[in-house]
């Protein structure tokens, strides 16, 4: 137990008063927790007017210092990463804190050595290895910002990415395993760099051993580099000290209109947020193992793999693979293996191991779990119920974490084993976080027994602080719609015992297993088909995806005779520019879109569509072309009758 723990249900409500009655006072006594080079001049000062917010202004630190040095002396030689590869016949690794530390000061010289110089932006597209931990807490010791991409997005997306940042160097492999595939990721930033002017250096990493083209000049590899340094050599890399308000990193996400917008977290009060947020929800004891199944290119893998549990001396588990390879075991074969007690997982991959049946959860000992946590998406009973009985032994709590990328951590949700917790809600504010409904003019419903769209009135420490290199987008996406209000995009219910349940996005932002893809995004990448003329995209329910991706495509000729070959060209399209996360699931042709006189799209009615639920389509008179909605209706009902 310490400070950070609450320590009973009173306890968490008399700890929430506080932090919302004196939030300055709660959250410096929080960051006296962590290490600092100086302290805070002034705790906060805010404004979302003009989106103007400092926390721990004037404090000096190096995040990585409190993620690795300040735990050597007491905890150096205890795991600070444990390694389980993609295939379970290869060898784990685990690092110890000492040993994590070595190789961050070796890379964070790599990096040095390679012009790297604070604040100059990295991106990284690594797999899931603990190179990819240490590149990134490499890039924080010499105060470079990181942007770390996701594997899954494509050669285009990178360039985005790349261009926006003006990322000077990147850092990848040659290849990377998920289950039976090998990701050339080394080719895919090769397609990509040819894009991007502003990146001098490739530095990439043996991994899958597959050929790639190395660039004289451009492109040097991970070990070559290493030796380089360790002939050098000094194994020191000091800290750079950096301002609490000094940018961390930048990491992509997508929103409801537009390209992926740059959320930019900064040092100070994200360590604060995380840590604390980390040892308090799960509710984390010191020697627990801890296990993410996220990937660190999302925003939980860089909150709740990387900097919360490490900067919390955590032992905390990566893991290479995915869920259903060598079979739908594979999660509770690495709980049995390195008995973790601690397992947070999301939505979208309970549903689908339950789906392969209970026979792969038979036989494996998971009696070292006592806490499950679940995120990415509203959790639907019978998969809590699942995970409940199955993993947690009707034992275990879960904690139903609802929280956003530009949020840095947990927003909402139970504190394990300290409050109540029921299926399917997120139930209560974090300390610190101050939450309000509102209707759609703004204004706060207020008491119990009600639902608005979710809004937060107070700063907290691990709030995006803006979008990379456009302020004013960060302040219209998410500081206008409501005024004085961080509004999160989703919708939520207060019940009559004042606890809350998310019921999801309210925008135009769809949650596709756990993963976050814009409908604009993906029809921007329909539309720049040769065939296409325009094309609408909606979610719909998806049994074990949580959202699926239905396009409705207005097409040229072509698709008549071979709509099945032309449902391939867009699926093709959209993977090349987005990625194939970003693949519709249905594409249905369509002569015309149900477009108001002034030219909108009624995407309520397409929705409907989507959804199989045609019986009431609302008022359809305002629409240009009422007759288009029978057809698409008809054209609906035959995709499914197939
Ligand atoms: C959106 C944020 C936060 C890490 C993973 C996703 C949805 C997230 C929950 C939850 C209901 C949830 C929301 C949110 N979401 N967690 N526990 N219950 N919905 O991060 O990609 O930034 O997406 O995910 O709709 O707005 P993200």
């Amino acid at each position: 137990m310490s400070l950070l723990h609450v320590k009973s249900f009173e306890d968490y409500k008399e700890t929430y008063k506080k932090s919302v009655e004196r939030p300055e006072e709660f959250w410096s006594g929080i960051a006296e927790t962590f290490k600092w080079r100086k302290k805070w001049d002034k705790v906060l000062s805010w404004d979302f007017k003009d989106l103007n917010v400092k926390w721990f202004e004037g404090a000096k630190l190096n995040i990585t210092e409190n993620c690795l040095d300040r735990h050597i002396v007491e905890r150096g030689d205890k795991p600070a990463i444990i390694w389980e590869p993609n295939e379970p016949g290869e060898a784990h690794r685990v690092l110890s804190y000492k040993q994590l530390l070595f190789k961050v000061e070796q890379f964070g010289n790599v990096l040095k050595n390679n012009g790297v110089v604070k604040g100059d932006r990295v991106c990284i597209y690594l797999p899931m290895v603990p190179e990819l931990v240490i590149a990134v807490l490499a890039c924080a010791r010499i105060g470079a910002v990181h942007s770390v991409v996701f594997g899954g997005f494509s050669a285009q997306s990178i360039a985005d990415r790349i261009n926006d940042a003006k990322a000077k160097l990147v850092i990848t492999a040659d290849g990377g395993f998920r289950g039976k595939k090998v990701i050339e990721l080394k080719d895919i930033v090769d397609d990509a760099l040819g894009q991007c002017k502003s990146v001098e250096k490739v530095i990439v990493l043996t991994r899958a051993r597959i050929p790639v083209s190395m660039l004289k000049g451009r492109d040097v590899w991970w070990e070559d580099e290493i030796i380089k340094v360790e002939t050098q050599g000094n194994p020191h890399c000091p800290p750079e000290e950096m301002d609490a308000e000094d940018m961390l990193f930048i990491l992509y996400t997508s929103g409801s209109t537009g390209t992926p917008k740059g959320v930019v977290h900064t040092c100070g009060g994200y360590m604060v947020f995380t840590g604390y947020t980390f040892t308090n929800t799960f509710q984390y004891q010191l020697g627990d193992v801890y296990f993410c199944t996220a990937d660190i290119g999302w925003i939980t893998g860089h909150s709740y793999i990387v900097y919360g549990p490490l900067s919390q001396g955590a032992t905390s588990l990566l893991f290479e693979g995915i869920p259903t390879y060598p079979d739908a075991g594979r999660f509770w074969d690495i709980t049995d293996k390195h008995k973790v007690n601690i397992l947070y997982t999301a939505p979208t991959a309970i549903r689908s191991l339950m789906g392969f049946g209970d026979e792969y959860v038979e036989g494996k000992d998971l009696n070292s779990i006592k806490t499950l946590g679940s995120v990415g998406e509203p959790i639907n009973e019978e998969a809590w119920e699942w995970f409940h009985e199955k993993i947690g032994k009707g034992k275990a709590p879960i904690v139903d974490t609802y929280w956003q990328t530009e949020t840095g951590g947990f927003l909402i949700s139970p504190i394990a084993g300290i409050t109540p917790e029921i299926p399917s809600f997120a139930m209560f504010p974090q300390p610190g976080i101050q939450l309000v409904l509102v209707d759609e003019n703004g204004k706060e419903i207020e008491g119990n027994d009600v639902s608005g769209n979710l809004c937060i009135k107070f700063p907290w420490p691990g709030m995006l602080r803006t979008t990379y290199g456009d302020h004013e987008r960060c302040k219209k996406t998410y500081f206008s719609t409501y005024e004085g209000m961080y509004f999160t995009g989703d919708g939520a219910l207060r019940d009559e015992h004042g606890y809350y349940r998310i019921t999801g996005r309210v925008d135009d932002v769809l949650n596709v297993s756990g993963h976050r893809i814009g409908t604009a995004e993906v029809e921007d990448a329909i539309n720049k088909h040769s065939d296409v003329v325009e094309s609408a995209v909606v979610g719909y329910p998806h049994a074990v995806k949580g959202q699926g991706i239905y396009a409705f495509v207005v097409g040229n000729h072509r698709h008549t005779d071979e709509p099945d070959l032309m449902r391939g060209d867009i699926n093709k399209t959209v993977s090349r520019i987005i990625g194939a996360i970003a693949k519709p699931d249905k594409i249905q042709f369509v002569s015309g879109l149900p477009k108001t006189r002034s030219g909108k799209i009624m995407r309520r009615i397409l929705r409907k569509i989507a959804e199989g639920d045609t019986s009431n389509l609302g008022d359809t008179t305002t629409l240009l072309d009422p007759e288009v909605v029978e057809e698409i209706k008809r054209g609906a009902e035959e995709m499914r009758s197939k």
